[in-house]
């Protein structure tokens, strides 16, 4: 198995006022390429700060993410933004479609940023569309979708530059458990069949059910880290 991803001693703290927040403390983790791994543990205890960082957010105060074999520590911003581009799929609780544009347009956004012809483009977002169960709903708005909906055009929003990886921000948080059970079953699909390393951060007992690794955080460091036997 191939390494893809690596967390090297990181560490932030926030400051407000005069008091310091060690939001992560040494965080040591590997990932390796298509792997599907949940993140849980107690509100505050560094889950998102820990995804926010991998992406590329936000800065760690130290240490290093080494993604595809690239240290992000060393990285300019506009580097930070190309890396988040092209190799990153993003996955947050709410949403962040852009509201105006319809499913195919949200999906084809990122591909446009990246220079991907009309043509193209409109290929790979009905092709994604479809993918996640959204045929014939290419053109509605946002506001014309279910939320579950809404989370699965953000699926196909992510997987959409063929990122190396998604990240997941609690995904099923503000679903019913029929939707919540929809996405989990069309990560896990996705995850075997694009072998995508997908890391959900998530309070969710059945995301973690679904996921074969499971780490948990508490107060910024790794408290477990368990994977299960095939
Ligand atoms: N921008 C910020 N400024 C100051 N403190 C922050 C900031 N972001 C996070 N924190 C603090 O860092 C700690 C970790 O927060 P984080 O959001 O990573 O937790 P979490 O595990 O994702 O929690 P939750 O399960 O509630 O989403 C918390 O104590 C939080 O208050
Ligand atoms: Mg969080």
């Amino acid at each position: 198995m191939s390494t893809i991803l690596e967390c090297k001693h990181l560490t932030k703290q926030y400051h407000q006022g005069d008091t310091t927040v060690n939001a992560l403390q040494g965080v040591d983790v590997s990932f390796n390429k298509g792997e599907f791994v949940s993140i849980s543990g107690p509100s505050g205890s560094g889950k998102s700060t820990l995804l926010h960082i991998i992406g590329s957010l936000e800065q760690p105060t130290d240490g290093d993410v080494i993604l595809d074999g690239i240290s992000l520590r060393n990285e300019s911003r506009r580097e930070l933004a190309d890396i988040r581009l092209n190799r990153i799929g993003f996955v947050f609780q709410a949403y962040n479609l852009i509201p105006v544009l319809t499913a195919a347009e949200n999906v084809e956004f990122i591909l446009q940023l990246q220079g991907v012809d009309r043509q193209a483009r409109r290929a790979r977002s009905g092709e994604l569309l479809k993918q996640v169960g959204l045929e014939g709903l290419e053109n509605r708005r946002p506001g014309q979708l279910s939320g579950g909906q809404q989370q699965r055009v953000a699926v196909a929003r992510a997987l959409a530059s063929h990122p190396a990886i998604v990240l997941a921000d609690e995904p099923t948080a503000n679903l019913d458990s029929k939707n919540s059970d929809e996405l989990l079953a069309l990560m896990s699909k996705l995850n075997q069949e694009s072998n995508v390393t997908i890391i959900v951060a998530t309070h969710d007992p059945k995301v973690i059910a679904h996921t074969r690794r499971h780490i948990v955080l508490t107060d910024g460091n790794i408290e477990t880290d368990e994977t299960r036997a095939a």
